[in-house]
């Protein structure tokens, strides 16, 4: 039997990263003892507002097939919420709705690069990306980001980098895994090397509802940036809706014109009525943000609490976003195996660094989608294997 190159490429790509939150979800359904934090899932319902407007929806008949590109009242409330920000003009023609962030990532890199080009991103970096990038044939270029720079990446590290291949720089602020938040002034220091090289900028903002203190900036807000920036995001944190698959694009026109094709051939279209219920949410302040930045900041400072002090741990406060990282500080400990080692011994389950990239390998992502209670009980268990020294 033979298969696409495409398949060998992401072979090793997709669920393998999981490994151990599928391992603790199965074994989840007969020890309730396991404490589960692994992956970003908002830990509260989406408002209900929400779920009745898709509902009303359905029942007034918006359960029909749909443009490929996306309903026009969204397509509208998106113009709307962008152009409050953005350095030029925007119009519908400047948008795509797709099924979530993850779609929006896969169709950008599609309609943009190829076999023998380069993708420069930060490592660590979201668990998805390297499939993401991959898919396309495109190699990944990454980025180191350092801690003592609070994780925000450096125009120096992009310029060791670089190479004429390289096509896109893409950007995930606030970041996932370490919650770093890039300002205005650190996305300014990025023009030059974009226009020296001309790349493509890709902004995925879909933590943009989440940081904690400092306020939120997006290349598009910035002239020299605008016409060369393609923005991803989707309702997914922001409203507590992962579920539900519904994002967005963001991008030039003739950007959006030859990614409409590939949307339309794989999906044929959008839901009407997730639409619909997508509207409402971007045209209204989100309460579930509000709650659960508020949640997930009081959270990672009671693991920083919690875990101070330990010689061969160290917390790192996160700016925005729905982690935490623990630095393993231990000589020759690696995360994998601490990772590994406390699920077994503790049943405390969470991300080994390795899956964000090479630079991830000295961490482990710890999620603060759980009760405070439990958060507490997770530090208690480490404490106790870190005693019992056993990894
Ligand atoms: C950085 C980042 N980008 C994209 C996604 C996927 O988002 P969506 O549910 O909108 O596809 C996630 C999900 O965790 C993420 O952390």
């Amino acid at each position: 039997m033979k298969f696409s190159k495409l398949t060998d490429r992401i072979a090793e790509l997709g669920s393998d990263k999981w490994t151990l939150h599928l391992e603790a979800r199965k074994l989840k359904e007969h020890d309730e003892d396991i404490i589960e934090l692994t992956i970003g899932e908002p830990d509260q319902p989406p408002a209900d507002i929400l779920i009745q407007k898709c509902h009303e929806s359905m029942l007034s008949g918006r359960t029909k097939y749909s443009n490929g590109r996306g309903e026009s009242n969204l397509l509208d409330a998106l113009v709307n919420k962008y152009s409050k920000r953005s350095a030029k003009n925007l119009s519908a023609d400047n948008f795509l709705c797709l099924p979530g962030t993850q779609t929006a990532l896969y169709a950008t890199m599609m309609t943009l690069v190829e076999e023998n080009d380069g993708v420069l991103v930060g490592d660590p970096y979201y668990a998805t990306y390297e499939g993401i990038i991959r898919s396309s044939g495109a190699d990944i270029q990454s980025i180191p980001l350092h801690q003592e720079f609070g994780f925000s990446i450096q125009e120096r590290d992009i310029r060791d980098k670089i190479s004429p291949n390289s096509k896109i720089l893409l950007l995930n602020s606030p970041h996932n895994p370490t919650g770093a938040v890039l300002s205005r002034e650190e996305l300014l220091k990025l023009v030059n090397v974009c226009e020296e090289y001309n790349l493509w900028l890709v902004s995925d903002e879909v933590y943009e509802d989440l940081i904690f203190e400092q306020s939120f900036a997006s290349p598009m807000e910035i002239e020299r940036l605008a016409n060369r920036s393609i923005v991803v995001s989707s309702i997914s944190k922001s409203h507590a809706a992962p579920g539900f698959r519904s994002g967005w694009v963001l991008a030039p026109e003739q950007v959006i014109e030859k990614m409409l094709p590939l949307a339309e051939t794989m999906l044929f279209g959008n839901q009407p009525f997730i639409a619909d219920m997508t509207e409402y949410a971007v045209r209204n302040p989100s309460e579930a943000a509000i709650k659960m930045k508020i949640d997930y900041e009081r959270r990672a400072k009671l693991i920083c609490q919690e875990l101070a002090n330990i010689d061969c741990i160290e917390p790192l406060m996160p700016k925005a976003g729905m982690f935490i990282l623990l630095k393993i500080n231990q000589e020759n400990a690696n995360a994998d195996n601490f990772a590994w080692s406390l699920f077994e011994k503790q049943k405390v389950a969470t991300m080994p660094g390795s899956s964000f990239g090479k630079n991830g390998e000295n961490y482990l992502r710890l999620s603060l989608t759980v009760p405070d209670k439990l958060l507490q009980e997770a530090c208690h268990r480490i404490k106790a294997f870190i005693k019992q020294k056993n990894f």
